[in-house]
């Protein structure tokens, strides 16, 4: 069967897709580059705000029509799927295969099922599986925790992904070792909470401890996502601090700089705990790189409320930020109980906060110029005269191609840099050429 696959959301999608696409390969599935050519194609679903999920439903009517055309199956995989909004959608647009995100194993089953409506829920042996390591990558994630206990009011994971499920530490080891044999050099632990690994399984290691287990492996590098800022403990710093393997960069979300509002949202901290983890962390890594997410707008948020949050911003001074407008989830507390603000109220809020932003990121940037970092170069970028890669601290660098002609690890001298990159000359190369000024 020509298959294709669409996959919208976050890494943990990515890693899912992964997952699934190598159940489907087993199966004897082909892959084709675009939907036009396949006989099924599987749209593995975001839920977490409402742009997501208008794009799963253009893309479903799109293929609604195709379906009128030809023979075609569609499935629909992912945290929307896990939803009842997901499962309107899916019954409006004829989707033949619904998949929980729990329920990733079950593909085969589901495909071969003569009833075409196939609602397959929460989890099972997920948490055992162990996917093939992905041929000639080198950077490559690995799902150590799924699902949420924390209760943010405005979050819908905790409903589509179900409570923290901690996966076997062997298991992550041994799939670790696997891609460290095919040439993988930076691993990236994913959780919605990775800092709460282990918490639900009883001599399981601890998040800080299995940080040291994946370090002794000697993959070079060490990420991991998404951290929440209740379960950052001291001995996660140190873990990190003393594994070198582990890259010295965090994702911290603090989702608001109000205590008001952290209070509303259920964060379960203060800014006052959020602003000693950032002390502590930069205590022991003083040049660590942090960045964040934030939500603007959260229904009761007031001017002074978005300064609190302002000002965090400048107290912490981010490396970078992934920044939201606050959208309402059905099925979410916050939907029920609060009044939505205004639009416009919270796109001007995005925006000065965006300004924020980027002038943090620019002077943050501006510290590594004329410094050596470590580049993972995955390619050529978009203009292809360039290669592009990224640092331990996740900062997009790019380099000449000519340069850096093959993917893999470079020793860059950081040139000059901007909000968004910095741009670098690999040590060594054999034909240095200067670097265009280019300010994007
Ligand atoms: N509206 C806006 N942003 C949200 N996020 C989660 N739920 C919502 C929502 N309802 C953001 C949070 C989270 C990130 C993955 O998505 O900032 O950290
Ligand atoms: Fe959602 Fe909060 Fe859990 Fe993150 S920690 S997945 S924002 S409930």
């Amino acid at each position: 069967m020509k298959t294709h696959i669409i996959t919208y959301g976050c890494q943990m999608n990515e890693y899912d897709t992964h997952l699934v696409k190598s159940e489907l390969a087993s199966l004897g599935a082909e892959f084709v580059d675009t939907w036009q050519e396949a006989d099924f194609v599987l749209v593995n679903t975001c839920a977490v705000r409402g742009k997501p999920v208008e794009k799963v439903r253009s893309l479903l009517g799109e293929l609604r029509k195709e379906k009128d055309k030809r023979d075609l199956m569609v499935g629909m995989m992912g945290c929307l799927a896990q939803l009842e909004e997901g499962q309107q959608i899916a019954r409006k647009f004829g989707v033949d295969i619904l998949l929980g995100p729990g329920a990733l194993t079950e593909i085969g089953k589901a495909l071969e099922a003569k009833s075409r409506f196939w609602e397959l829920s929460f989890r099972e042996e997920l948490a055992h599986h162990l996917p093939p390591a992905p041929q000639g990558q080198l950077s490559a994630f690995v799902s150590i925790i799924r699902g949420c206990n924390h209760h943010c009011t405005y979050c819908i994971v905790p409903t589509t992904r179900g409570p923290e499920v901690s996966r076997h530490p062997d298991l992550i080891l041994r799939e670790i070792e696997q891609l460290k044999a095919a040439g993988v050099v930076e691993v990236t632990l994913l959780g919605q909470n990775v800092n709460s690994y282990g918490n639900d399984q009883p001599g399981f290691p601890k998040f800080a401890e299995l940080l040291r287990m994946v370090g002794q492996i000697g993959i070079p590098r060490i990420k991991f996502t998404t951290s929440h800022p209740v379960n950052f403990t001291d001995e996660v710093i140190r873990a990190m601090a003393e594994t070198p393997q582990v890259c010295e960069y965090i994702h911290l979300p603090v989702q608001s700089g109000s205590n008001r509002v952290l209070r509303r949202m259920g964060r379960e901290y203060r800014r006052e705990w959020y602003l000693d983890r950032i002390r502590a962390i930069r205590e022991a890594m003083p040049e660590v790189v942090l960045s964040t997410d934030i939500i603007v707008g959260f229904p009761g948020e007031t001017e002074e409320d978005f300064q609190e949050t302002l000002s965090l911003y400048d107290q912490v001074g981010y490396d970078s930020a992934y920044m939201f407008i606050y959208s309402p989830r059905p099925g979410t507390p916050s939907y029920k109980h609060f009044q939505d603000l205004p639009r416009e109220v919270k796109v001007e809020r995005l925006q000065r906060l965006i300004e924020k932003q980027k002038q943090w990121s620019y002077k943050q940037n501006q510290r590594w110029v004329g410094r050596t970092l470590e580049v993972l170069v995955r390619g050529a970028a978009k203009d292809d005269s360039y290669a592009e890669g990224h640092s331990r601290g996740n900062h997009p660098v790019l380099v000449l191609a000519s340069q850096a002609p093959r993917p893999g690890l470079y020793q860059v001298v950081v040139k000059q840099a901007t909000p968004h990159m910095l741009l670098g000359e690999v040590v060594g190369a054999e034909e240095p050429a200067t670097i265009p000024l280019m300010m994007a």
